[in-house]
C-alpha cells in the first residue's frame, strides 16, 4: 500500500475507531499496526512486512487465513445469497451444518443423550446468553422455576455480554460491571499458581526449586483437583434446589490466565452436576475445533455437557458464527401447546448466516481430509519440547498447556513466587518486543499466551516457540 494512503488510515484510527480490550490513550500515542491482508498462518501489514499470527488472530483461526476450499465456499454461497432469516425460515447451510456439528459433538455418556439440537447465534458470548436461557427455561418449563442460578468456575472468562460477564470475573475487565451483574456462585478453580489457604505450597516438588512446572507436579495438582471437586460438591450440596446449571470451560480456561485442569477434572465435574441434578454448560468457545488435540476438550475426560457452547474456530475464523447444542430433553421442555408459551424467544438478525454457515461446513470438511488433530498433536510435543529450555529460568513461574494452548506465566522471583509489578506491563512489552521479531502474540497480563493457528506448519510454529524463548531469555530483568 502506498505511504500516504497508510498514513490517512492511521490518522483516521486514531480519531474514530474505539478497540476493543484496547487502553485507548496509549494506543493513540503509537501509530496502528495495520494488517492489510495474511497467507497461511502469516499477517501482512500495510508496509509488506509479515507476521507470524501467534494468536491464530484471537484464538479463531484454525486452518490459516486465505484457505482455498473455505475461500470458494463462501463465494459460492454468495451467488446463492449472503443471508436470510432463520427465524421463521430455514436455510440449505444451516441445516446441513447443524447436522455436521451434532455428529462431531462429544459422544454419550453415563447415560447422557448426545447433543441433538442447534441453535445459531454471532458470538461466543451469544452462545452463552442462549445456554443460560435454555437452562433457566428448563427448569421453568419442568415446574421448577426456584432453578434459576448458576455456579461457575472461580476467574472464569465467558464472554462480555451481561450473562456471560455474571457467570465469569474478571478483577481488571469486570470490576466497573459489577452493579449490573446477576450473582452467581463461584466453586475455586484448580489453579496451581493461586493457591487457596488450604493448601500449602510447602513440600510439593514444584515450589522446591525443581525444574517442574506447578501445572504439571502430579501431587500438586491432585490435591487441587480434590479440594477444587470437594468445594464444588459442598456448593452443589447446598444450593442444587435453586441452581439451574454449572457452568465451565472445559480442560483449559483461556482467558483466565490459560488456568489448566488436571486429567480426570471435567469428568467430575459432571458427575458431580449430574448427581446433584443440576445441568451442565460447557464452554467450549476457545478450546473447540481442535486447539486441545481433540475436537472438542470435553473429549479428553469422555464428558457429555446437556449444553455446548461454541463459536469462534467453527467458521475456521473466517466469519462471525456461534452455535449453542443441546440435548433433545432440553429441547423438548420448550416444546408444547401455543397457549403454554414455550417456545424459546430468544435470537439474534444475523443467527444462522448463510455465508457463515457455508465457511462453517468446508472447515468442518478440511477437519476430515487435512489429518488436523494429528498434526495438533504433534505441534503440542514441538511447543512443549521448545519451551523446556524456559525450565531453568526464575523468571518464568509457570508453563501450561493443552495441545497448541499454551500460557507462559512470567514472575518476578519464582523461587519466592513473587509477581511482576503489573504496572510494568512487562507481557505487554515483550509482546511488543517479539513483533519486531517477526510474531503477534497478545498477553494476559503477565501470561504470554502462544495460540497458533492450528494448521500452523511446524517450520513456521518452531520459529514462533525460538522467539519466545529467545525474548524472554535474554530480558532485561533489572527494568521490571
Ligand atoms: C471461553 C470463552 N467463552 C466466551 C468467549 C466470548 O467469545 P466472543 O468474543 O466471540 O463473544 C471467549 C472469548 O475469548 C472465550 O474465550
Amino acid at each position: 500500500m502506498d505511504r500516504t494512503r497508510a498514513q490517512m488510515l492511521a490518522e483516521l484510527d486514531h480519531r474514530h475507531v474505539w478497540h476493543p480490550f484496547t487502553a485507548m490513550r496509549q494506543w493513540r500515542e503509537q501509530p496502528p499496526l495495520i494488517i492489510e491482508r495474511a497467507e497461511g498462518e502469516y499477517l501482512i501489514d500495510t508496509e509488506g512486512r509479515r507476521y507470524i499470527d501467534g494468536v491464530s488472530s484471537l484464538w479463531c483461526n484454525v486452518h490459516g487465513h486465505r484457505v482455498p476450499a473455505i475461500d470458494r465456499a463462501i463465494r459460492e454461497q454468495l451467488d446463492k445469497v449472503a443471508h436470510t432469516t432463520l427465524l421463521g425460515l430455514a436455510s440449505p447451510p444451516s441445516i446441513e451444518l447443524a447436522a455436521e456439528l451434532v455428529s462431531r459433538a462429544p459422544r454419550e455418556w453415563g447415560g447422557r443423550a448426545p447433543l441433538n439440537k442447534v441453535f445459531y447465534s454471532d458470538s461466543g458470548a451469544t452462545a452463552l446468553e442462549v445456554a443460560l436461557k435454555m437452562a433457566v427455561g428448563y427448569w421453568h418449563h419442568r415446574g421448577r422455576p426456584g432453578k434459576s442460578r448458576f455456579i461457575a468456575l472461580a476467574g472464569a472468562y465467558h464472554g462480555d455480554t451481561t450473562g456471560s460477564m455474571s457467570v465469569g470475573y474478571s478483577e481488571l475487565f469486570h470490576r466497573p460491571f459489577v452493579p449490573m451483574v446477576f450473582p452467581v456462585r463461584f466453586a475455586p478453580a484448580p489453579d496451581a499458581c493461586r493457591l487457596p489457604p488450604e493448601i500449602s505450597p510447602e513440600g510439593f516438588e514444584c515450589f522446591r526449586g525443581g525444574s517442574v512446572w506447578p501445572s504439571e507436579d502430579p501431587k500438586l495438582t491432585a490435591a487441587l483437583a480434590e479440594y477444587c471437586v470437594g468445594r464444588l460438591d459442598e456448593l452443589l450440596g447446598r444450593h442444587a434446589d435453586e441452581t439451574a446449571a454449572m457452568v465451565i470451560e472445559p480442560v483449559m480456561q483461556g482467558a483466565a490466565g490459560m488456568v489448566c485442569q488436571p486429567a480426570g477434572f471435567v469428568r467430575r465435574v459432571a458427575e458431580l452436576a449430574r448427581r446433584h441434578g443440576v445441568l451442565l454448560i460447557a464452554d467450549e468457545v476457545a478450546t473447540g475445533f481442535g486447539r486441545t488435540g481433540k475436537m472438542f476438550a470435553c473429549e479428553h475426560d469422555a464428558a457429555t455437557p446437556d449444553i455446548l457452547c461454541v463459536a469462534k474456530g467453527i467458521t475456521g475464523g473466517y466469519l462471525p458464527l456461534a452455535a449453542t447444542l443441546a440435548t433433545d430433553e432440553v429441547e423438548q421442555a420448550f416444546c408444547g401447546e401455543w397457549a403454554q408459551r414455550r417456545t424459546l424467544f430468544h435470537g439474534h438478525t444475523y443467527t444462522g448466516n448463510a455465508l457463515a454457515c457455508a465457511a462453517a461446513l468446508a472447515s468442518l470438511r478440511l477437519f476430515d481430509e487435512g489429518r488436523l488433530l494429528e498434526h495438533v498433536r504433534g505441534s503440542a510435543a514441538l511447543i512443549a519440547e521448545g519451551l523446556d529450555r524456559l525450565r531453568g529460568c526464575g523468571h518464568v513461574l509457570d508453563v501450561r498447556q493443552r495441545g497448541v494452548m499454551v500460557g507462559i506465566e512470567l514472575c518476578a522471583d519464582r523461587r519466592a513466587r513473587q509477581p511482576l509489578d503489573f504496572t510494568k506491563r512487562t507481557g505487554a512489552a515483550m509482546c511488543i518486543a517479539m513483533r519486531g521479531k517477526g510474531l503477534i502474540l497478545r498477553p494476559l497480563g503477565d501470561v504470554l499466551v502462544l495460540m497458533p493457528i492450528p494448521a500452523m506448519p511446524h517450520e513456521s510454529l518452531r520459529r514462533m516457540v525460538d522467539i519466545v524463548v529467545e525474548t524472554i531469555l535474554g530480558w532485561d530483568w533489572a527494568c521490571t
